[in-house]
C-alpha cells in the first residue's frame, strides 16, 4: 500500500517557517538554499520541485518518490499569491480547506472533509507514495497517518516559528527507525524515518 510521507524542512530547532507564516525559502527568506542542497534535491526529489523551477532548471524528471501532493490551504496560498495556482503541475495536487469554494485551477482538487478520512482514501489507489507537504496544521491533522518522515534538516535556528506538527498538535510520542540518511557538505542532513 502507498505511504503518506511527510517530506518537509526544518530548522535544528523544529520549525517548518517563521512566525509570519511566509515562504522561508522563497525570495527574501532566511532559508539557506546551497548550490549541493539544490543539487541533491534535483537528484533524488525532481518531483518536490515547483514547476518553475523544474522548469528553469530544465527537468522533467517524473521522480521515483511522489505523484501525488497533499497540502494545507496556507501553505496552498503562498503560491498562489506569487501567481502560481498549481504549482505541482506533474503531480496529483490536493489542498485541504474548509473556506476556499473553488479550485484556482483546474488540476488542483479542494478538499473540505475530514483529511485523515481522505489520506486512508488514497492509501488503498494505486500509485508512488503520496507526499504530505505541509504546512504544520495539516501535518498536526494527519499525524496519526504518516507513515514515513524525510526531514530536510537545515543548518539553522530560528527561536520560535510555526512547528513541524503546528501550533495545536496533541501529545503523541511515537518512535521512529531511521532508515536512510545524506549529509550534505554545505550542513543539511536529510533523514529518513519509518514508523516502527
Ligand atoms: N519547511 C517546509 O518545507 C514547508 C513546507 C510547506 C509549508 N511550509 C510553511 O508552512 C506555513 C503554513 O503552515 P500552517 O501550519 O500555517 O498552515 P497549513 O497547514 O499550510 O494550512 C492550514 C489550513 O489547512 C486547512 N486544514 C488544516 N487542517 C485541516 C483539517 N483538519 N480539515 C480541513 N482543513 C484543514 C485549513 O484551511 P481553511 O482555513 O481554509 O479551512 C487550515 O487553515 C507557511 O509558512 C509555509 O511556508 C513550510
Amino acid at each position: 500500500m502507498r505511504k503518506l510521507v511527510y517530506y518537509i524542512a526544518s530548522t535544528l530547532d523544529g520549525f517548518i517557517a517563521g512566525p509570519d507564516g511566509a515562504d522561508p525559502s522563497g525570495p527574501g527568506g532566511f532559508w539557506p538554499i546551497p548550490g549541493d542542497y539544490l543539487r541533491h534535491l534535483a537528484g533524488e526529489y525532481p518531483e518536490t520541485l515547483p514547476g518553475p523551477a523544474r522548469d528553469a532548471l530544465s527537468i522533467t524528471a517524473e521522480g521515483t518518490h511522489f505523484d501525488t501532493v497533499v497540502e494545507g490551504r496556507k501553505s496552498y496560498e503562498i503560491g498562489l499569491a506569487a501567481g502560481i495556482p498549481d504549482a505541482f503541475p506533474h503531480l496529483r495536487h490536493l489542498v485541504f480547506s474548509t473556506t476556499l469554494t473553488e479550485a484556482p485551477a483546474p488540476a488542483v482538487e479542494l478538499v473540505a472533509g475530514d483529511p485523515v478520512a481522505k489520506v486512508r482514501e488514497l492509501k488503498q489507489e494505486d500509485g508512488k507514495d503520496i507526499w504530505l507537504v505541509g504546512g504544520g496544521e495539516l501535518a498536526g491533522a494527519l499525524y496519526t497517518e504518516i507513515d514515513r518522515l524525510i526531514i530536510k534538516l537545515g543548518p539553522l535556528t530560528i527561536g520560535t516559528g510555526i512547528p513541524l506538527f503546528g501550533r495545536t498538535a496533541a501529545f503523541d510520542p511515537r518512535i521512529w527507525n531511521l532508515t536512510d540518511h545524506t549529509v550534505l557538505d554545505s550542513g543539511a542532513a536529510f533523514l529518513t524515518y519509518t514508523r516502527s
